[in-house]
């Protein structure tokens, strides 16, 4: 499904983040949003998908103005994985995970077999099944990350946005989960990241969009988008880039 802002502006109380923003997020497409801290990617995360209330503009999901849908909708629809969400204590990977099943059920049938399905597969591919009775407050924070990456995925919606999914994860595990949301965009769904690794956002997005301070600089294929100017108009930071000898994807080193 295709995400697009248009106009948009969002904020929290006297703060606006961005105003006039537009953005269109590619239907089957992973991609990859990159920039600064504070220059408002969770932000523009959580207005896609309706966490934050929009100030004005519009956001389109297939064309339907996400604010005519009801909550329940939204859910079937977007996945989301906030950036720090917070624990509930006592409770286990396998009840969380579950938790993503909510926008399914109904108050006739609380809980069906597709659910099970549903908590098992995404369990599986996370690699959180085998923490499946621990309390998530008692894990290490890659594991814990992994079990919101499986609570997302459980929710089976054909859009995922995800903040920051490889935080707290090594580097075996961040390109499990990388390769993992490629898997999904190659069965038809939408990825939407937010990763700091401009390599790794290079090389795994087909659309990247580097914002800074609440506006969008660039928005495009990673090789016309990662290039040493951007880098600098972006981060501040002077940078060669040079074709990735593994995967030829722009390959940013810093000077
Ligand atoms: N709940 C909040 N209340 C007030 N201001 C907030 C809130 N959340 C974020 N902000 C402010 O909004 C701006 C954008 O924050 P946002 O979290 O969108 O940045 P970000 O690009 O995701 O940064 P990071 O890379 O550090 O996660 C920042 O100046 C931040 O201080
Ligand atoms: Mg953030």
């Amino acid at each position: 499904m295709k995400l697009t802002a248009q106009d948009l502006a969002a904020g929290y109380q006297d703060r606006a983040v961005f105003t006039g923003l537009d953005v269109e997020l590619p239907d089957g497409a992973f991609t990859v949003i990159v920039g600064p801290n504070a220059c408002g990617k969770s932000t523009l995360l959580r207005a896609l998908a309706r966490l934050l209330p929009a100030r004005s503009g519009t956001v389109l999901l297939d064309g339907t103005d996400l604010t005519t849908l009801p909550t329940r909708e939204v859910a079937r629809r977007l996945g989301v994985l906030p950036q720090s969400p917070l624990v509930p204590e006592g409770v286990t990977v396998e009840d969380l995970v579950g938790r993503g099943r909510q926008p399914h059920q109904r108050w006739w049938q609380q809980w069906s077999a597709e659910d099970t399905a549903a908590v098992r597969e995404a369990m599986g591919q996370a690699g959180v099944a085998e923490l499946a009775d621990r309390p998530v407050d008692q894990l290490s924070g890659g594991q814990r990350q992994r079990v919101w990456i499986a609570m997302a995925l459980a929710q089976r919606t054909g859009t995922l946005l995800l903040d920051e999914p490889t935080t707290f994860l090594d580097l075996a595990h961040q390109v499990e989960v990388l390769n993992l949301l490629s898997r999904m965009r190659d069965g038809g769904r939408t990825v939407v990241a937010v990763l700091h690794d401009l390599n790794q956002a290079a090389r795994y997005a087909d659309h990247l969009v580097a914002m800074r301070d609440g506006t969008v600089v660039a928005a495009g294929p990673p090789r016309e988008v990662v290039t040493a100017d951007l880098v600098r108009d972006v981060f501040g930071l002077d940078c060669v880039v040079v074709p990735c000898p593994v995967s030829d994807a722009p390959l940013v080193l810093h000077t």
